[in-house]
């Protein structure tokens, strides 16, 4: 482990975590979180990182090795090339962790209206769809509307053998060797996946283009692997930014002192807040529409990561906070009441972006008029900022604990920092949770019984299972 004194060439890049107003000072000894609260989790830590980073050296945390796997990163980026300037039109297949962080890359990094750019003003690049789910309406209507021709679908499942996604490749799959044969299938189709399931084999066997999820990386911590690098240098990020910055926050993050780790500081916040003070309910509320999509990719983190029914020990425990996302400053007018004044259970933190790219001005109105002519001059980004400030300080005052991850600019740099932070943010709150944030049992009990229920052979006690519950359902129903 490291402490990091000396200055580094991208400090200016460096996200900030500012959570004075998580602290009883600023909110009240009910609520607020005291020094020596967080000084007494100091023990806990050293014991915490020492089994971190025990974990790390042996490979087992895989997340923290991707920024380091320039092989990884090189495949991606060759395979990006295979396809450049040759589809119109990118199609991510995948759900949960092998869609979230994509979506959050392609959200936070390109430009707000790519898909309705024309080709040569989004530099070439193809427009992005991302099909996380298995709806038919949603589905099928796209099918008729994409050109298989101009198109490169990314299947993307760790296992390999999600229902959801599977279905998906076999109707796409499907309709490809229709329409271009089969031997030509393999010029519209990247599979990324891990290295034991079905998919992969089938994959070898039929010669379609692949990427591998290593196996010690979770899907919900996958983005910084193919899942996310390939899409992500398709659509145009530089994925070598992307990497440095969770790099540097590796670098800060490397430390066992809690006061100097960002990561280990905000997963300490949050467990207190839930813990002590009874704020199960942590808010993400980003004030940049590009971040809207991390807030969803952080939700399926700490949701899938944190709430478990059993903990290290062997013992029912039940925890979890719940996660939910927010939009500034739309959800001022739509949330903003019941975070304030509602029950004393929420934490909210604001995604902030110090820089952000664009603003505009709003005209002066020729003559004065009151209520009116006062916006004129100031600009949207002023606004945005100084709404931000104002919902903090309202909900400071009632009492309600806030804290703000703040980003200087919204670039590959610090996105790869915010990912890598919340990544270990969460490692290290399952530690104090006494959890394994990496296992995911209760979705993997639902796929058990998706499986028995369509008739894979294997999960015929789950199929009995769910017949007799269907058979005493629906006792209730008006
Ligand atoms: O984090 C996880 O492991 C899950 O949420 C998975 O990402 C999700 O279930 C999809 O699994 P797979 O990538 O195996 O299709």
């Amino acid at each position: 482990m490291t402490n990091r004194s000396k200055s580094q060439p991208n400090d200016k890049m460096a996200l900030r975590l500012d959570f004075s107003h998580m602290m009883s000072d600023f909110v009240g000894p009910d609520r607020g979180i005291t020094r020596q609260e967080i000084d007494d989790l100091i023990p806990r830590t050293s014991a915490i990182a020492a089994d971190i980073e025990a974990k790390r050296e042996a490979g087992d945390l895989g997340f923290y090795q991707l920024p380091y796997d320039m092989e990884a990163a090189a495949a991606a980026t060759d395979m990006a090339g295979r396809f450049q300037g040759k589809c119109d039109d990118l199609v991510v297949l995948g759900i949960g962790g092998s869609a979230l962080g994509g979506t959050a890359l392609f959200r936070a990094l390109c430009h707000p209206l790519h898909n309705l750019l024309s080709k040569s003003e989004r530099g070439g690049k193809p427009r992005v769809f991302i099909l996380d789910n298995v709806d038919p309406a949603t589905v099928g209507s796209f099918l008729d509307f994409v050109d298989l021709e101009k198109t490169v679908f990314n299947v993307i499942t760790k296992s390999g053998s999600t229902a959801e996604t599977l279905s998906q490749f076999l109707i796409i799959r499907q309709l490809l060797t229709d329409k271009i044969g089969r031997e030509s299938v393999k010029e519209h189709l990247v599979v990324t996946t891990g290295a034991g399931g079905q998919l992969r084999q089938l994959a070898e066997q039929e010669g379609y283009p692949l990427l591998s999820i290593p196996e010690t990386v979770g899907g919900r911590f996958s983005v910084l692997s193919p899942v996310g690098l390939f899409p992500a240098a398709l659509f145009g990020v530089d994925i070598a930014e992307l990497l440095a910055g969770a790099r540097y926050m590796d670098d800060r993050c490397r430390t066992d002192q809690l006061w100097q780790n960002p990561a280990y500081l905000a997963g300490a916040l949050h467990y207190l807040a839930d813990v002590k003070k009874g704020l199960s309910i942590a808010i993400m509320m980003p004030y940049s529409d590009a971040l809207i999509q991390v807030g969803y990719w952080f939700r399926q983190l700490w949701a899938e990561s944190l709430g478990k029914a059993i903990n290290n020990s062997g013992e029912t425990v039940n925890v979890g906070p719940t996660p939910v996302v927010a939009s500034g400053v739309t959800d001022q007018h739509s949330q903003l009441q019941l975070y304030s004044e509602g029950p004393f259970n929420k934490l909210i933190t604001f995604l902030l972006v110090e820089n952000p790219d664009q603003s505009l001005t709003i005209p002066r109105h020729l003559e004065p008029r009151e209520g009116i002519s006062y916006l004129g001059g100031h600009d949207l980004e002023e606004l945005m900022q100084i709404e931000a400030q104002s919902t903090q300080l309202a909900l400071t005052k009632a009492g309600r604990s806030n804290m703000s991850l703040i980003l200087p600019q919204t670039n590959a740099f610090t996105i790869g920092q915010l990912f890598f932070l919340l990544e270990v943010q969460t490692v290290f709150a399952g530690g104090l949770y006494g959890i394994n944030p990496m296992d995911q049992p209760g979705v993997e009990a639902s796929k058990q019984y998706i499986y028995g229920m369509l008739g894979r052979s294997g999960f015929e006690d789950k199929a009995r299972e769910a017949k007799k519950w269907r058979d005493r359902g629906g006792r209730y129903t008006i």
